[in-house]
């Protein structure tokens, strides 16, 4: 905190009223994506955070998480491994399910895409209540991995710490506007 950057980093990100759905304050960040030097800034800081932590594993989540991680992955020397939405793996896959507002969903990774004894860092774009991640964190540990740290551009200051990440640690750059 107090870095200079993260001001900027919050400021490109368009808020957008009522998106989906009323009452929703739609976090978009397709718009620091337009902005070079933001946009850069933000790989940096994660990329500065994790390099040298002997991390070999950068997982992705769908479909925003897309955006970030696969600069951070190849800046760090690591893999990139996405985390889809059912049905869009055409390998064998692992499966974890996590409740949403309304319902339930599930996230998948293709089995043989992180080994035992290796070091994540999970990548999305925004926690809010942390079931996207916390499905991330299993399945990536059911297979003897271990997440060191979960990575968001933005986040909600309460879900720090919060158990449903199973006790693993979550950075933040900004809090939602
Ligand atoms: C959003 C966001 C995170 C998730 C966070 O994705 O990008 O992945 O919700 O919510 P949570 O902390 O309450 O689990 P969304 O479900 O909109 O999917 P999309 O990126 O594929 O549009």
């Amino acid at each position: 905190k107090g870095d200079p950057r993260l001001q900027a980093i919050s400021e490109a990100i368009r808020v957008i009223p009522h998106f989906p759905k009323p009452g929703i304050m739609f976090q978009d960040i397709t718009t620091l994506l337009l902005n070079h030097k933001v946009f850069k800034d933000t790989v940096d800081i994660f990329v500065d955070r994790y390099k040298d932590m002997g991390i070999s594993v950068v997982a992705g989540i769908e479909a925003r998480g897309f955006m970030f991680g696969p600069s951070v992955a190849l800046a760090i020397g690591a893999k990139f491994v996405p985390l889809r939405k059912p049905g869009k793996l055409p390998g064998k896959v692992i499966c974890e399910a996590y409740e949403l507002e309304y319902g339930k969903d599930c996230l998948e990774m293709h089995v043989g895409a992180v080994e035992k004894g290796e070091k994540a860092v999970v990548i999305d774009d925004l926690v809010a209540t942390g079931g996207t991640l916390s499905a991330a964190i299993k399945l990536i540990e059911c297979m003897g991995a271990e997440v060191v740290e979960c990575a968001c551009v933005i986040g909600l200051p309460e879900v720090k710490g919060q158990s449903r990440l199973s006790g693993r640690p979550l950075y933040i750059l900004v809090e939602p506007r």
